[in-house]
């Protein structure tokens, strides 16, 4: 056996529970954690801690939120057997990770991610950015390495904080002189990112161009009959284009019959074929997709104690895997400790 193939391959991954999760998350990430629960040591992190980097006026709201999104992911099928949900802010070597960490990174750095500009940017934050929404890159990075993650599959929209994450590896190992924390390699879906129903780039809750899980089928109708297609695209006959057409994106990432799909494209490029009858493939597979789901949640959602106990027994499993990783990291830098035998340096 290779000494690649003997290192375990763990996969950690998070989300802002800021509302529900929708199917920009089931593109981005939620379809890739399906396939590797089967197959790697998977935790998921429902990262609440730096949802308040964004929401610091509204705790109430994100603790909320915190079952719902553990919802959605039960209703998707995460399997709790396979995959261990935690929560961030019952993580407290996640927090003492990132208070170290803020040490080898810089402020300029920080200022420098590009996800974190743009997110400054949309949030009209202007000069007041929370101290803790700027430094949230290393408090991901400490997500990331307290597991022990190799793997992270996110939107690409993440991959500068998976950057930085291993930017932050590399300097504690240098400093440790040994490999006391891993790299990480981003899984990023070959899809790239689902739009919002309303063509533009990313879908958001906020932006009111989401679907959710809990979508009703009139919802995702109307959302459906609501999309971009082909501007010139005025009559049935005319010829389509389907490139930039938002219901033909939608269709690659969620019709599975790809020579039906092939053929479509190709009589909408022709002419001949009208929007409605696009829409009215995509709103029936959307449907198709949602129903399970949405009845799954609906079921579980009359067991919160079950959900409950769910996020109270992977926390618990995440609590020990986080606390070794950090008195691993303490004891790498040589930190002082009160039991000197687990104090000295590991080097
Ligand atoms: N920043 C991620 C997002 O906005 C959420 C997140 C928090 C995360 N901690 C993480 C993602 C750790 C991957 C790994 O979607």
């Amino acid at each position: 056996m290779s000494a690649l193939s003997k290192t375990p391959k763990i996969v950690l991954t998070g989300d802002r529970p800021t509302g529900p999760l929708h199917l920009g998350h089931y593109v981005g990430s939620l379809k890739n954690r399906l396939r590797l629960q089967d197959t790697h040591r998977q935790y998921v992190l429902v990262a609440d801690v730096q949802a308040l980097t964004d929401n610091a006026d509204a705790p109430n709201r994100i603790a909320r939120n915190v079952v719902e999104v553990a919802l959605d992911y039960l209703a998707v099928g995460i399997d709790p057997a396979k995959t261990t949900i935690c929560v961030q802010s019952c993580l407290p070597a996640l927090a003492e990770l990132t208070m170290l960490y803020l040490n080898y990174v810089s402020v300029a750095r920080l200022e420098r991610n590009p996800t974190v500009k743009e997110e400054i940017r949309q949030r009209g934050f202007e000069r007041d950015v929370p101290a803790g929404f700027a430094c949230y890159p290393a408090a991901q990075a400490a997500d990331i390495t307290a597991f022990r993650a190799t793997l992270v599959p996110v939107g690409e929209d993440q991959l500068p904080m998976i950057e930085q994450t291993n930017e932050i590896v590399r300097r504690i190992n240098r400093l440790a002189a040994t490999d006391v924390l891993v790299e990480a390699m981003a899984l990023v879906p070959p899809i790239g990112r689902l739009p919002g129903t309303d063509g533009r780039a990313k879908m958001s809750k906020s932006l009111g161009n989401a679907i959710s899980f809990s979508a009703t089928a009139d919802e995702i109708r109307a959302a459906v009959r609501r999309m971009y297609t082909d501007p010139n695209h005025l009559r049935a006959c005319d010829p389509g284009m389907v490139e930039g057409n938002v219901v033909f994106t939608y269709l690659d990432a969620f019709d599975d019959d790809s020579d039906g799909l092939a053929e479509l494209k190709a009589a909408y490029c022709r002419g001949g074929v009208g929007d409605a009858a696009v829409k009215r493939r995509l709103a029936d597979i959307l449907e198709a997709f949602i129903a399970p789901i949405r009845a799954r949640r609906r079921h579980l959602a009359n067991d919160r104690s079950y959900v409950y106990e769910v996020l109270r027994a992977g926390t618990e499993a995440a609590d020990m895997v986080t606390a070794a990783t950090l008195g691993t990291v303490k004891a790498g830098l040589g930190l002082f400790s009160l039991q000197p035998i687990a104090g000295c340096r590991v080097a």
